[in-house]
């Protein structure tokens, strides 16, 4: 399998690294040649300033799109064109109609179009959807995210609901198995271009909630969640992937083992091309949590609900 990396910046030098690693890269570009140059000859493979010039001279089954939001559109409708499967970076899209024409362009050419929401790959986010599917303590009721750490101001293009709470926002649906029917949120800006802190409340079918907090305001790096079961509350650490189950006045810890969410997010695509049963995010499931972020902005904005009927 070939697979070539379009963006090596702070996030893209690790797909880079691990691409390298399973032995599957065979091209990298970044807009900036001197980035592309470096990683190019650190791992052996050719490398492009211009994803018009890698697609006239690269043969490859598969392309990773890490390059900033704004951008998301234009080079996976050029990979998609040329029938190749594409993994973008999260948010798919800015616009939600972008990610729409994305999904059918990649149905039509009988190609995979997924998404990076890595959270769904995080073993600790595995074992808590394992309880949850098995009922283990009940039926899920509430889940709240915690998703804080002082930013620097580099991310230009969205603010923290694109960026950020998008990663809880697709992790609440992947839990609840389901999409929100209502989206409230209160959201403001601190010190960046964008908003930069956010509330975000999901209303699920039979009264169920998700609430999502969201900064890039203070200084410690938090990123947690909690499932609230109708037996017991399950919380879980997205960085140390430790898991705990309050129960009655018992504090059980689960013991699993950690292991880095983006190898195993890349296997996962890897995999899919070659047929296998992996399990991608699926193009019409990032789609949603586009509009779920678009709704979240607005309902901010206009200070009122946002119903919403997503497939
Ligand atoms: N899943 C995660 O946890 C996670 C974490 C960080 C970032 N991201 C996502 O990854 C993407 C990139 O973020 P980043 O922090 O690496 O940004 P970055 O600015 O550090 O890097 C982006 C790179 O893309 C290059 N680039 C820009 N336009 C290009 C083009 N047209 N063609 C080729 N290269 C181009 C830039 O030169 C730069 O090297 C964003 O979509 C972001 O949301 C995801």
């Amino acid at each position: 399998m070939k697979i070539v990396q379009i963006g090596t910046g702070g996030w893209g030098k690790n797909h880079t690294r691990i691409l390298s690693q399973l032995g599957v890269l065979v091209a990298v570009c970044d807009a900036d040649s001197q980035k592309s140059k470096e990683y190019g000859e650190k791992y052996s493979v050719n490398h492009y300033d211009s994803l018009d010039k890698l697609l006239d001279s690269e043969e490859f089954d598969g392309a990773f799109v890490v390059t900033p939001t704004s951008t998301h559109t234009t080079i996976a409708k050029k990979l998609l064109e040329a029938k190749k499967h594409v993994f973008v970076e999260k948010p798919m899209t800015y616009k939600s109609e972008d990610g729409e024409t994305l999904a059918k362009l990649a149905e039509k050419n009988k190609v995979i179009l997924t998404c990076g929401y890595i959270e769904r790959f995080n073993p600790a986010v595995d074992v808590v959807k394992k309880m949850v599917k098995d009922k283990t303590y009940g039926d899920l009721v509430m889940l709240e995210f915690h998703r804080e750490n002082r930013m620097p101001l580099h991310i230009k293009d969205v603010g923290i609901i694109y960026d950020t709470s998008v990663h809880d926002i697709d992790t609440a649906n992947w839990l609840f198995d389901d999409m929100p029917q209502v989206v409230f949120a209160r959201a403001g800006k601190i010190k960046h271009e964008h908003e930069d802190f956010a509330s975000i409340m999901l209303g699920y079918k039979n009264d169920k909630v998700a609430i999502i907090s969201s900064n890039w305001i203070t200084p410690k790096k938090v990123r947690k969640f909690s499932a609230v079961c109708t037996d017991a509350i399950i919380s879980s650490d997205f960085i140390s992937q430790e898991i705990t189950v309050e129960k009655n006045e018992d504090t059980e810890t689960v013991q699993n083992e950690k292991q880095e969410p983006l190898l195993l997010e890349i296997q996962s695509f890897l995999g899919a091309i070659k047929g296998e049963n992996e399990q991608v995010v699926k193009a019409q499931q990032a789609v949603n949590v586009t509009k779920i972020a678009e709704a979240a902005l607005l309902s901010s904005q206009k200070g009122i609900p946002i119903y919403l009927d997503l497939k």
